[in-house]
C-alpha cells in the first residue's frame, strides 16, 4: 500500500512551498491540503506567468492530477471562487481537477470581523493575523459550532448560518467592535451557491482508497512549523497543527501511513507579524535580503521580517516532523553576499542553549553565530549540484550535519526550472 508524501514549512512559512508542490506534482496523482485557510498565500511561477493560491492546493495546474482540500482547512467561499476563477481564466478545467472536503469547516463574513475585533482588543500584543478568519472559524470548530462544507447542501443551512452569525454578534457587541459586512456576506452567500457545483467528498475515505489502488498522494502543509498552535512561538502563531501530524487529522491518514517527509526552508529565515525572530537583522543585510529576495507578503503585501538561518530552531523543527530530506530555498537571493552568518546556538540569561526555549517570547535571546564565507557569484542558472559554488555546497554540508537529514534539493529562483535535484 501506497504512504502519504507531506510537503510543509520548516521556518515560521513562506518557505516556497508553493513553488515545490508544483515542481513536485508530475509524481504524484493527487495534492491535498490539510490546514490553514486563506491565510496562505502559495506562489507558482512558469512559462512567464504566475499565480498565488489561498486555498486550492498547489498541483492545480498539472493535467490529470487530482487536488483535494481536506478536511483540516478552513474555507472562505468568496476567497475560494476568487481563486477558481482565475485559475479558470487560464484555461483550467478546476472542477475536474478538484473535490472539496465536506468536513472543512466553513469562514463566515463574521469570522473575519471577529479577527480584527480580537487583534484591535490585543492592542499592542497582537498577533499581526492575516485578518482571513482564521482564529474565530477555527475556534468554533473546536467549540463545535462551525458550519462544514457539508451542511451547505442541507435544507437548514440558511438557518444555521444565522444562528452562528447570531452568537458572532453577540462576541462584536461585547467587544465593542463595529463591524459592517453586508456587501461582503451577499457575494459570500452568492459563492457558497456556486461552490455547490464542485464535488464534495469524505476525503478520508477517497484518501485511503486511493492508497489501497497505490495512487500517489503528496500532502501540502500551509505556514510553518514555528506557526503551529502547539509548538509555535504561542501566542504568535497561527491556529492549526502546521506539523507532519497535522497531515493525518487533516486528511484523515493513520501516522503509519506518512511516507516522505520534505522539509522546506530558505537558506535564511523570514516571518510576517508580531513574535520572537532570535536572527533577525534590523540593519542593511535585514534591508538586503528583503529587497532581493522581494520579501512582501503574497496573502497581506506587508513586508517580511528578515534575518540569517536559524538552526537552532530548523534542528527543533526538523525533529517534530521527522522530515526525510529538506529542500532549501532561495539560496540565489544571497549570491552577493561577503559573509553569511548561522545561528548555532542561543544565549539566554548569560547560559549556551542549543534548544528553542518554551520561554522565546519573554526572554532575551542572543543569538550564537557562525560564519561563512559567500559565493559571491551567479546561481541563478545552474542546474547541476556539482557545478556550484564550493562556499554553498560548504553552507549546505554544515546544515546537513546539524540536522542530520540530507538537502535533496536545491531552488535557485522562482520559476519551476529554477530546481536543482541532488542524487544523494
Ligand atoms: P509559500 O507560502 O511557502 O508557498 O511561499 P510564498 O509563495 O509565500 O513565498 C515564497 C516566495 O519566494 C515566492 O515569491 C516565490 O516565487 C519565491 N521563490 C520560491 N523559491 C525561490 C527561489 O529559490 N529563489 C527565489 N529568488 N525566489 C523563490
Ligand atoms: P503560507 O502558507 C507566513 C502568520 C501571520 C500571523 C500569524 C497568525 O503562505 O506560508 P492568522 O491569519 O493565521 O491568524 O495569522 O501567522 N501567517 C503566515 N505567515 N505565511 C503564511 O502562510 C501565514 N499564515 C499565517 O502573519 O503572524
Ligand atoms: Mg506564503
Amino acid at each position: 500500500m501506497k504512504k502519504v508524501d507531506v510537503v510543509l514549512g520548516l521556518q515560521w512559512g513562506d518557505e516556497g512551498k508553493g513553488k515545490v508542490v508544483d515542481v513536485l506534482t508530475p509524481g504524484y496523482d493527487v495534492v491535498a491540503r490539510f490546514q490553514g485557510g486563506p491565510n496562505a498565500g502559495h506562489s507558482i511561477h512558469f512559462a512567464g506567468d504566475s499565480f498565488v493560491l489561498h486555498t486550492v492546493p498547489s498541483g492545480i495546474f498539472r493535467e490529470g492530477t487530482v487536488n483535494i482540500i481536506g478536511n483540516g482547512v478552513v474555507i472562505d467561499p468568496v476567497i475560494l471562487m476568487e481563486e477558481i476563477s482565475a485559475i479558470e481564466a487560464k484555461g483550467v478545467d478546476v472542477a475536474s481537477r478538484l473535490r472539496i472536503a465536506k468536513r472543512a469547516n466553513l469562514i463566515l463574513p463574521t469570522h473575519r470581523a471577529l479577527d480584527a475585533a480580537n487583534e484591535a482588543a490585543k492592542g499592542k500584543s497582537k498577533i499581526g493575523s492575516t485578518l482571513k478568519g482564521i482564529g474565530p472559524a477555527y475556534t468554533d470548530k473546536i467549540a463545535r459550532s462551525g458550519l462544514r462544507v457539508g451542511d451547505i447542501k442541507s435544507a437548514d443551512f440558511e438557518a444555521k448560518y444565522n444562528t452562528l452569525k447570531g452568537q458572532h454578534l453577540k462576541s462584536l457587541k461585547a467587544l465593542d467592535y463595529e463591524a459592517e459586512f453586508s456587501e461582503y456576506e451577499r457575494k459570500w452567500m452568492e459563492c457558497v451557491k456556486k461552490l455547490s457545483d464542485f464535488e464534495f467528498i469524505d476525503n478520508e475515505v477517497v484518501v485511503n482508497d486511493f492508497l489501497k489502488k497505490d495512487t500517489a498522494i503528496l500532502a501540502e502543509g500551509a505556514q510553518g512549523s514555528l506557526l503551529d498552535i502547539d509548538f509555535g512561538t504561542y501566542p504568535f502563531v497561527t491556529s492549526s497543527n502546521t506539523l507532519c501530524a497535522g497531515a493525518c487529522t487533516g486528511l484523515g491518514v493513520a501516522p503509519s501511513r506518512i511516507g516522505q517527509v520534505y522539509g522546506i526552508f530558505k537558506a535564511y529565515c523570514t516571518r510576517v507579524g508580531s513574535g520572537p525572530f532570535p536572527t533577525e537583522l534590523f540593519d542593511e543585510t535585514g534591508e538586503k535580503l528583503r529587497q532581493v529576495g522581494h520579501e512582501f507578503g503574497a496573502t497581506t503585501g506587508r513586508p517580511r521580517r528578515c534575518g540569517w538561518l536559524d538552526l537552532v530552531a530548523l534542528k527543533y523543527t526538523v525533529m517534530m516532523n521527522g522530515a526525510t530530506s529538506l529542500i532549501m530555498m532561495k539560496a540565489d537571493v544571497m549570491n552577493d553576499f561577503d559573509t553569511i552568518k548561522v545561528a548555532v546556538g542561543y544565549k539566554v540569561n548569560g547560559k549556551i542553549i542549543d534548544w528553542f526555549p518554551y520561554e522565546a517570547c519573554d526572554t532575551e535571546i542572543e543569538p550564537v553565530y557562525k560564519e561563512f564565507k559567500g559565493w559571491k557569484c551567479d546561481i541563478n542558472d545552474i542546474r547541476d549540484y556539482d557545478a556550484l559554488p564550493q562556499e554553498l555546497k560548504d553552507y549546505i554540508s554544515f546544515i546537513e550535519h546539524e540536522t542530520g537529514v540530507p538537502v535533496s534539493t536545491v531552488s535557485v529562483g522562482p520559476d519551476r526550472d529554477a530546481t536543482i535535484f541532488r542524487s544523494l
